[in-house]
Order: C-alpha cells, then structure tokens, then sequence
C-alpha cells in the first residue's frame, strides 16, 4: 500500500461526461489553479484544489509528497493509433517523396507497406522486440502512458502472429498499458496482386479465426483506399472481426474519398482514422453513430497533405481523438507532442481540444477510458508533469518536449 501526494501543480483534465467529448465539449476542461493529486496503490485518491486534497491526505498515511511548483499536471497522453511493431525504417523513401514521388506511387513500385512486410517477415521475434521496444519506449518519454499497436507488415499468417506476440511481449515487459489491433488488411501481398479476393478470404478464413483462438488482439483494422480495399472488402473483413469478438477500426478516407466514413458508421466502428479526404455527409452520418475520429496530423505534415477538417468535424459533432501513426512510412513519429502541436496550429483545434483529444477521447477510442484518460477518482494515476503554465504550451514551445516527468500507476517511469 503505497500513498503518494502531489501538490501545487496547475491541473487540467478532461471532464468524463461516461461517453467521448463531442462539440461544445470537445473542450470540456476542468482546471484547478493550485491542484493536487492523491494516489493510494496506483489510483487516483483525490484531485482538486490543494485544500480538498490535503483534507481528503490527512486521513491517510501519504508516503511521498512531491512539490510540483512551477508545473502543470495533465493525464498521461493515450495514443490510438500506431504502427510501431515494424523491423526497419524508410528513409530513403521519404526522400524520394521530398524529390516529387507520391506515396502511391512508391507503394506500386513494391515500397511502400511491402517493403515494410519483406523486413518484418525476415525479422526474428527478438528483432523485432528490440526496435518495437525502442519505439515504444521513446513514446514513453514523450508522455503516452496508453497505446495502441497494430499488426499489418506481416501480411500472412505465421508473421502476423509474431507480430502480435511481440506486440503481446511489449505489453508485459514496458510500464504501458498497450492494446493490440490485428491489421491483416493492412495491403494485398504482391503474390496476390491478381487475386485480392483470394486474400480477403484468407484474411476471413484462416487469419481472423487463428487470431480469435490465441486471443491475441482486441481490435480490428482495416486499409479502406484505392488500391488497397474495396469498401466492400473492407465490411465483409470488419464483420468477420466483429463474428470473432473484435471491436472494428477503419483507415478511411486517407488518399481519396471511398466512402470509408460512412462505412464507419454503417458498421458501427468504434473510429474511423485519418479522414483527410472524407465528405461532409459521411462525416454527418459519424456523428450520429458516435464513430471517433481518430485524426492523425502527422500523416498530413510528413506526406505534405492537407490537414483533416478537425473544425468541420467539431461543429457536426463528431468526437476527435488524436494520434500519431508512427510506422516507418507515412509519419515516422512517436510525439504526441508534436501532433498536439500540429493539430493547434494546422487543424486549429484550441490547446484544450487537443487536450481532450489526446487523452480522454483517445481512450474512449480504445476502449480504456474506465481507466485513463482523465485525472478522476478510480482511475490510474497516469500523468505528466509539464513545464508550461498551460496546455497551450504543446504548440507554443515548438520541437521540443515540455513533458518533464511521465508517471504511470502513480510511479515516476521516465
Ligand atoms: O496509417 N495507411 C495505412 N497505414 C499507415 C501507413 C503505413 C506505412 O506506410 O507503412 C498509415 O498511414
Ligand atoms: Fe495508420
């Protein structure tokens, strides 16, 4: 039984209304001047004013208190969306995108994902590990205390499951709460570039059932895009994940406009990711679902696109989470900083949009939002001590984290 106090820091954290943060409340911040923070065994304890909480402390035996003047406390960030199991990095394509390539095309010359699926296919488990754990760890210091990773550069079964035991492995042996995403339909494999229809039935057939009896993922995801799956694909391979117990995610309307959002909403996908490209319509039509929309500005900066309409998508209600996407292709980034940088200044959320975006929705994205996401009672102490006087300080102190202290469960991890 450990008690720790913190106290005198500024605390901003989300309001949980018991459902994600949309519209007027996509901002829903409650800040508390001179806050502090009760943990006992890992959860939150108290939270407020210095005052309340020492009130609540003196009827407990605190082992540990912590000035945190000068610092702001926000929950630990909760990224939603990763591609960080990957064996090598793709340099040498960004470069051939900064010399004019697209994306696309680099994808139809065997780059692209498929490159990515070559290394990981020759990787061994423990390779594999050791550059997931670089990743993951370096996320740690950036602030992320949740995250998601998904498969997909395996592409068939055997390196599938290793992605998945290695995504597995990372879960028991870093301080982070990590959530798998079985991405089978990340891309066609190259053999079956003649027959995609051939891969969606391996994908229903043999992958999602062999995954549903290791129990290794929680989620699905799927590749809805030109070139990649057909919307209907992309349905008969969600609703073959929701059969074997997973929860549905879609990349949608990432390059062109499929109709990937409105697929989302059809199918009741938890999010939908990406959007650059989705129509208003579709997005009405999220909205009323209470699909996320998991927005990932990075994607946009490092594939020089524009940014995803995050205004357009408050004003009709759809709740916007934030992640970062790392994989080695179209944003190689493990800062939530920055994408809460980017979405202040390129997609005009306020600082404390971006902060409900980036903590309590993209829980609720996750399905973790009972356990993070906010600093309130019941919940994991998972929070970070950042030297700015605001959340603003995201976007104001620029390349640069301001995250000075990352806490998880109440310990000091990074
Ligand atoms: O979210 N769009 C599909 N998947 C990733 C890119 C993966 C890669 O290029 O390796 C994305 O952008
Ligand atoms: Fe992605």
């Amino acid at each position: 039984m450990t008690t720790k106090l913190f106290l005198n820091a500024r605390i901003f954290t989300p309001f949980d209304h018991g459902r994600p943060s949309s519209g007027d409340r996509q901002g829903d911040i409650q800040v508390f001047p001179e806050g502090a923070l009760l943990a006992k065994d890992g959860l939150i304890e108290a939270v407020g004013s210095v005052e309340e909480v020492l009130r609540k402390a003196e009827q407990v035996s605190v082992q540990l208190e912590t000035d945190c003047s000068g610092l702001c406390m926000i929950p630990g960030f909760v990224d939603p969306h990763t591609h960080m199991c990957f064996a090598a990095r793709r340099e040498n394509e960004f470069s051939m995108r900064l010399a004019g390539a697209s994306y696309m095309e680099i994808h139809k010359q065997g780059g692209g994902i498929l490159s990515s699926v070559e290394a990981v296919r020759r990787a061994s488990e423990d390779e594999l590990f050791q550059v997931t754990l670089e990743n993951v760890l370096s996320a740690l210091s950036f602030g992320t205390t949740t995250l998601e990773i998904k498969s997909g550069y395996g592409l068939d079964t055997p390196s599938e499951l290793k992605m998945l035991e290695v995504i597995r492995r990372i879960s028991r042996e870093t301080p982070l709460d990590i959530v798998a995403t079985f991405m089978g339909a990340h891309a066609i494999p190259s053999c079956y570039k003649d027959d995609p229809e051939s891969f969606v039935d391996l994908l229903v057939k043999e992958m999602i059932p062999e995954v549903k009896v290791q129990g290794i993922a929680e989620f699905i995801d799927v590749f809805c895009e030109k070139g990649f799956f057909t919307p209907e694909q992309s349905r008969r391979i969600m609703e073959a994940g929701i059969s074997a117990g997973m929860i549905p995610k879609i990349h949608a309307d990432e390059v062109v406009d499929t109709g990937g959002a409105g697929l989302a909403a059809q199918v009741r996908s938890i999010s939908a990711e990406h959007l650059l490209a989705a129509n208003p319509h579709n997005l009405r039509a999220m909205a009323e679902a209470g699909t996320i929309a998991n927005l990932l500005p990075g994607t946009a900066y490092s594939l020089r696109k524009d940014y995803a309409d995050a205004r357009k998508m408050i004003e009709l209600g759809v709740p916007v989470a934030l992640a970062t996407d790392c994989n080695p292709g179209s944003c190689f980034t493990e800062s939530m900083p920055f994408v809460f940088g980017l979405a202040v200044m390129m997609m005009k959320m306020t600082p404390l949009e971006a902060l409900v975006a980036s903590t309590l929705n993209s829980a609720y994205a996750i399905k973790r939002a009972h356990l993070v996401g906010s600093l309130s009672v019941g919940k994991q102490a998972d929070f970070l001590l950042v030297d700015g006087e605001s959340p603003a300080i995201f976007a104001y102190h620029a390349g640069v984290s301001p995250v000075k202290e990352v806490y998880k469960l109440g310990e000091y991890v990074a």
